[in-house]
């Protein structure tokens, strides 16, 4: 067990491990690898961020770090943190081991140093509470006060006390994405804490902004469908201000946003996926656009792309029927955005309406004629509706009748010339 999780990390993370850790020896304090990168070494997955915990006085070592690595300590005494930045851009973040006070539920907590034993008990799951020791004479050795590793090996998500979502209820969030992202299980117990603060409102306390950053990320990720269905199940729909709990529309949505994903070739965009789950709640008409919007922060891309799918699915209330011909099928959807198209895609279980929506994104979206626009500029046509319609109807006959350039070209030009007569006429 002794070196079990240190084993696990790259040989030149273990050397800068090493002599950050021996530094921390030399001046009588001890250093820990902890948090999500000390669970992620454990489980043999990457991890981005090192959690690096220091029992003794942050800033001082962060002097004497910077010092032996020619780089820059930057302190912040108040969070009792230090970064140390190098020169080559890397930067090295160091907590001082801390207790924390919450004064009110939802509020930021009062910090105080703590030896690492307490600083593990207040962290949210016992997942994420083991800590590895850095020191020369401690090197590899795992502190694991609360269980962690063996809820890591049996695959269980685990809080550590009964107010744990009170104190920060995005934990809430973050316990079904590492049940969802892991594959784990929310512990019986632990269930139990979550549906309790849930159901007393500890979310809505939460600011749009921690929830947007706790449930977006999780949204763009693969597992987002199934996180929201498993929060629907928790009670977390009241905090998106969909009532209750989602509807049984919204969460078929949610069964279909994958298939939908893969249908309209956008798999693979995190962005795509975190916009289709929103799209797939606006479905029950429990919650609307600006309620999303406003409970999860949304950035104006995503808050742009919701109200358009809304705004689409009143156009069809009762379902959207697609023309048969290409370039009709291109002006009913023309303005629609991904989020319009994925909202009626889900909004449908027809599997011709569904391939119509999906040959649209795919193949037709943004389909443009085959001459320049110059060269009706060049015959005197001003800019103006009429120019557009023009171009519109060039697209129509080259999507549905295969037209050539100089056919669109034609057909632009009758259109032009009929709405200059009847300019001419009044
Ligand atoms: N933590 C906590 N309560 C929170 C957030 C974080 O106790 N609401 C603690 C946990 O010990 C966590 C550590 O702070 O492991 C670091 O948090 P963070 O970097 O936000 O997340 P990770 O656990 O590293 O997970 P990931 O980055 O994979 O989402």
């Amino acid at each position: 067990m002794r070196t079990r999780l240190v084993e696990q990390l790259a040989a030149e993370d273990i050397d800068t491990l090493r002599e950050a850790g021996h530094l921390a020896t030399e001046l009588g304090a001890r250093l820990f690898l902890a948090g999500g990168a000390a669970r992620d070494v454990a489980l043999g997955i990457p991890h981005e961020d090192w959690d690096i915990v220091l029992e003794g006085d942050a800033p001082a070592y962060a002097r004497a770090l910077a010092d032996r690595w020619h780089g820059h300590a930057v302190i912040h005494e108040r969070f009792l943190t230090a970064t140390v930045r190098l020169e080559d851009g890397v930067s090295f973040d160091i907590a001082t081991a801390r207790r924390e006070a919450y004064p009110a539920a939802g509020a930021l907590p009062v910090v105080e140093p703590a030896p690492i034993e307490e600083d593990l008990w207040r962290r949210d799951f016992s997942i994420n509470a083991i800590a590895v020791a850095l020191g020369s004479d401690d090197w590899g050795d795992v502190l694991d006060p609360t269980g962690g590793m063996d809820d890591i090996d049996s695959g269980t998500v685990r809080a550590l006390h009964d107010r744990s979502f009170w104190d920060d209820a995005t934990r809430i969030i973050r316990a079904i994405g590492f049940e969802q992202r892991l594959g784990f299980a929310i512990d019986p117990e632990t269930e139990r804490w979550i549906r309790q603060a849930a159901e007393g409102g500890a979310l809505q306390r939460v600011s749009t902004e921690r929830l947007g950053e706790a449930i977006l990320p999780l949204l763009r990720n693969s597992v987002g469908p199934d996180a929201l269905q498993r929060g629907n199940e928790l009670g977390i729909a009241r905090a998106l201000g969909a009532g209750a709990a989602f509807t049984r529309r919204a969460l078929k949505g949610l069964d279909d946003v994958l298939d939908g994903l893969a249908a309209l070739g956008e798999a693979r965009s995190a962005e795509h996926r975190s916009l289709a789950c929103l799209c797939a709640l606006l479905l029950g008409h429990r919650v609307t656009a600006d309620a999303i919007i406003n409970r999860l922060h949304l950035d104006r891309f995503a808050a742009r792309g919701l109200r358009s799918a809304e705004r689409f699915l009143k156009t069809w209330p009762s379902g959207f029927e697609p023309a048969r011909r290409d370039g009709d099928l291109w002006g009913q959807l023309r303005e629609c955005d991904f989020s319009a198209v994925m909202a009626l895609w889900l909004s449908t279980d027809d599997a011709q309406v569904r391939e119509a929506l999906a040959r649209y994104w795919r193949r037709l979206r943004g389909s443009k004629p085959d001459f320049s626009t110059q060269r009706l500029a060049d015959l005197g046509y001003p800019q103006g509706p009429a120019l557009g319609q023009a171009l519109r109807e060039a697209v129509r006959v080259k999507l549905s009748d295969g037209a050539s350039a100089d056919r669109q070209f034609a057909v632009a030009g009758d259109v032009l010339k009929q709405a200059n007569s009847k300019q001419n006429r009044t």
